[in-house]
């Protein structure tokens, strides 16, 4: 349904990054699910056997990657589809400055998907094929006084994968950002909030939107509820509790 035969998902132990390796495989593709919890990994692998190969891997540890994809590219036999679904929203108190969790989240929401995505970008553009997907969020759009640095770290990541979009595309190369709102994973559970998207529905919807290049809300209702919320002045959005 989606022709992906050899995919690497990066952040895929739990949640979003789980389904995507489970609709990938069930789809025929071959995937390299890399995250840190080796046990969950293992699970996954022994689920699909021969289909999923782990990586336990820590994004933060930059300088491992380029061996890791190395080796993972030569493991699969192949490559046309890198997602980077990791990510990282500790909860942060109304009044809390932490260095040490918003450090944690720009390693590993930003610069761990710099690092996993410039190797996919010379594979790709050399092949001249190939898709990346980043997990952005609604999060990104504004900063909001509830998580000041996760909103700059999506902000900041959508406005990098923008920049290799409009690099690779002239080499036949996608590159995709989806913005999904709230969904039900570890991620969010502390929240007990209602409604919210189910990982398994997001991730079809992650996928379905990958055929094309671009930017993607997965809610139709959130690209016109942020593009007003994008357009309220910054003196007036100061007041509004968002
Ligand atoms: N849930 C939401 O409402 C929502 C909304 C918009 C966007 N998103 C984005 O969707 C993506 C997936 O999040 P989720 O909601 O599915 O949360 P999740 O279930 O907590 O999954 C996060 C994934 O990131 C991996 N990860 C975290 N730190 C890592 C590290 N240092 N090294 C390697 N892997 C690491 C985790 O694996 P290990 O712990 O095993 O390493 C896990 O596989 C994130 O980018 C998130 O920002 C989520």
């Amino acid at each position: 349904m989606y022709g992906y035969s050899h995919a690497i998902v990066i952040g895929a132990s739990s949640g979003i990054g789980e389904q995507l390796v489970r609709q990938l495989v069930i789809d025929g593709t071959k995937v390299a699910a890399v995250a840190r919890r080796g046990d969950k990994l293992g699970a996954l692998a022994n689920d699909f056997t021969g289909q999923v190969l782990p990586f336990s891997h820590d994004v933060t540890n930059f300088g491992e990657v380029p061996r890791l994809f190395q080796e993972i590219t030569q493991q699969l036999g192949g490559l046309d589809l890198v997602i980077y679904a990791a990510g990282v929203m500790p909860e942060v108190g109304g009044q809390e400055f932490s260095f040490e969790k918003d450090k944690q989240m720009v390693d590993v929401n930003l610069l761990g998907a710099i690092a996993w995505l410039d190797q996919a970008a010379v594979r790709f553009e050399n092949t001249k094929s190939g898709t990346i997907i980043g997990i952005g969020s609604v999060a990104g759009e504004r900063g909001r006084q509830g998580q000041p640095v996760y909103n700059t770290t999506k902000a900041a990541l959508a406005t990098y994968l923008e920049a290799l979009r409009n690099r690779l595309s002239r080499s036949g190369v996608k590159v995709v950002t989806v913005k999904p709102g709230p969904t039900e994973t570890e991620m969010t559970a502390h929240l007990h909030m209602k409604g919210m998207m189910s990982s398994s529905r997001a991730a079809t919807l992650i996928l379905t939107k990958s055929r094309k290049n671009g930017e993607f809300f997965l809610k139709f209702t959130h690209k016109i509820a942020f593009a007003i919320i994008r357009n309220i002045p910054s003196s007036v959005f100061r007041l509004l509790k968002i």
